[in-house]
């Protein structure tokens, strides 16, 4: 999930100039997406996401040889290592944007706390992102108990890692 999670705290911290949605306003009065989402936060979130997976794959058997520890593949078979990363990162900040777009729409301003949804929008993108692109890996490395571990933990490590990100002040919400 690190390729997953890596984007959001780096677009939170990367993040800002021009918003996504250009501004524009729909109908309803609202934002399309809101200052929130930025095309900076959206690339160099993507990039570091990618970069952190290609990282877990130089590391992957250096690491198995010396140590106990091992880590995921993130290739197998027929798909490939650069579009699963892609999958993974994209999705993640993807799923955000599709929350904001939604919570824009039910009258909610940016940063305003959408509890569960906001801690678990980017595993939902990663996950749906990953599934349509690179099936296989995602069957070989997500089942029930691993997908209901990760439902558990993210919300408890989105919280903890945006308190920091309040405190260090790259989040203006500690949620
Ligand atoms: N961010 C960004 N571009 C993105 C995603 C996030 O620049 N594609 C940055 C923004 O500075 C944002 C911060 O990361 O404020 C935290 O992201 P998030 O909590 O998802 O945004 P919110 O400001 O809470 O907006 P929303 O209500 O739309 O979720
Ligand atoms: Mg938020």
């Amino acid at each position: 999930m690190l390729p997953a999670y890596v984007p959001n705290s780096m677009a939170a911290v990367f993040g800002g100039g021009r918003p996504i949605d250009g501004g524009r306003v729909l109908k309803d009065g609202q934002r399309i997406l809101g200052d929130g989402k930025t095309y900076r936060g959206l690339f160099v979130g993507i990039a570091c996401g990618v970069l952190l997976g290609l990282l877990q794959m130089a590391l992957l058997n250096s690491l198995s040889e010396f140590t106990d520890i091992s880590l995921p593949s993130f290739s197998y078979r027929g798909s490939h290592t650069i579009v699963i990363l892609f999958s993974l990162a994209s999705g993640s900040l993807f799923g955000d944007m599709f929350k904001s777009f939604f919570k824009r729409r039910f009258g909610m301003k940016r940063g305003a706390s959408l509890p569960l949804v906001d801690q678990l929008d980017f595993v939902l993108g990663a996950w749906t992102f990953t599934y349509l692109s690179s099936p296989e890996w995602f069957l070989m490395n997500f089942n029930r108990n691993i997908m209901v571990t990760v439902l558990i933990i993210t919300p408890l490590l989105h919280l903890t890692t945006n308190v920091v990100g309040y405190f260090i002040g790259v989040k203006k919400e500690p949620w």
